[in-house]
């Protein structure tokens, strides 16, 4: 395994990390998640557009890691740009747009930009160096509440894990999803970190993979007992009663308690409905989006043919035959048990919204 050489302890807190900073050379690391699990490869990039590319073409993704990547992708600009308070600015709007548009349902992108280019008005009037510093403050300050955010909401969900319990999740909302820890797997991390006894079916997660790829990969290097299923097994399994617990992430939550999260998400909370099981998202805060009063509101973003067509250079769809590829789906509040969040638990399926979290 490639080691991240970073002249820092990682903000992740792991051996592994989705994205950090190295202040020394100017540059945003990332994991490159396209090639897992079988290398491990840092990318290192010098740009802002760099950075936009990679997220756009999923180096790395899962919300949180999106937004704090936009994070140190506007921090890089703040490196490069050494002009008057009027051309850092004027750099900084642009790298923003370029950002926000990389990938649109995750809002955590937008969320972090807004915080950022914040910081960056409010900076603009300091030397160069000065502002590189105040942006690589508040950028770190992102990555580490993301941690703790992902810590908090892992503990509260784990209080509602059963003691001997088969969990199923979707996609990928672990440590590499994140800033570190994970938000649906830092649930089953507290899980078992409490003494619980778990066992995950992760889907496979069709058709780009981060169930099989990624959150299998994350789990088996915690020895948590993980087995993959494939997305059309899961119904199997509930009527089998082999299911007691299912806990997803989140790319965006509208002010309703609408979640949307990866395609398939919304198959697996029909299932839990279905089969009694509670099914449960865990998600920071910055992926509540109050403006957006319910899922129908949600941008879905729609992804390349190919995605579908092919897995890595092998066709499965023959030129000249359409696919069809929404990278999300919306699962209605109803069905939603529980959300955890760094500041605690809401109830959608019972009436209750995210705003009820929202300090008075
Ligand atoms: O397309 P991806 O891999 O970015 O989608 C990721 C997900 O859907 C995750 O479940 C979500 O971002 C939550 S991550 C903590």
């Amino acid at each position: 395994m490639q080691m991240l050489e970073l002249s820092h302890a990682p903000l992740s807190e792991a051996s592994y990390s989705a994205v950090e900073f190295e202040p020394e050379t100017g540059e945003v690391v990332m994991l490159d998640q396209r090639l897992l699990p079988t290398r491990v490869v840092y990318n290192r990039y010098k740009k802002p557009d760099e950075v936009a590319v990679a997220i756009r073409d999923l180096v790395v993704r899962g919300a949180p890691a999106i937004g704090i990547s936009a994070a140190y992708a506007l921090v890089l600009q703040a490196w490069i740009e050494k002009g008057d308070q009027r051309a850092f600015l004027l750099a900084n709007g642009v790298a923003a747009r370029i950002l926000g548009a990389a990938r649109p349902t995750a809002v955590n992108l937008g969320w972090a930009i807004a915080r950022m280019s914040k910081q960056a008005a409010s900076v603009a009037g300091f030397s160069p160096p000065e502002r590189f510093e105040a942006m690589l403050r508040e950028a770190e300050a992102i990555h580490r509440e993301d941690v703790q955010a992902c810590k908090a909401m892992g503990r509260l969900g784990a209080e509602h894990v059963p003691q001997d319990a088969t969990i199923v999740t979707h996609c990928n909302a672990g440590a590499l999803a994140t800033g570190g820890y994970g938000t649906a797997l830092g649930v089953i991390r507290a899980a078992t970190e409490a003494g619980k006894k778990i066992k995950v079916l992760a889907d496979e997660t069709r058709p780009y993979l981060q169930g099989a790829r990624l959150t299998a990969w994350e789990l088996y290097q915690d020895n948590i007992d993980v087995e993959v299923i494939t997305d059309n097994m899961a119904a199997y399994f509930f009527q089998k009663g082999e299911i007691d617990f299912c806990v997803v992430g989140s790319d965006r939550i509208a002010a309703n308690g609408d979640v949307a999260n990866k395609i398939g998400t919304y198959n697996l909370a029909v299932l839990a409905k279905e089969h009694h099981v509670p099914f449960t998202v865990a998600a920071p805060f910055s992926t509540v989006d109050l403006s957006t009063p319910n899922g129908a509101m949600i941008p879905i973003e729609q992804r390349p043919r190919d995605e579908v067509a092919k897995i890595g250079t092998t066709v499965l769809v023959a030129d000249g035959i359409g696919c069809r590829h929404p990278a999300f789906d919306v699962t209605p509040a109803r069905l939603v048990t529980a959300i955890y969040t760094e500041r605690g638990m809401i109830q959608p399926c019972k009436g209750e919204t995210p705003a009820m979290l929202r300090p008075q």
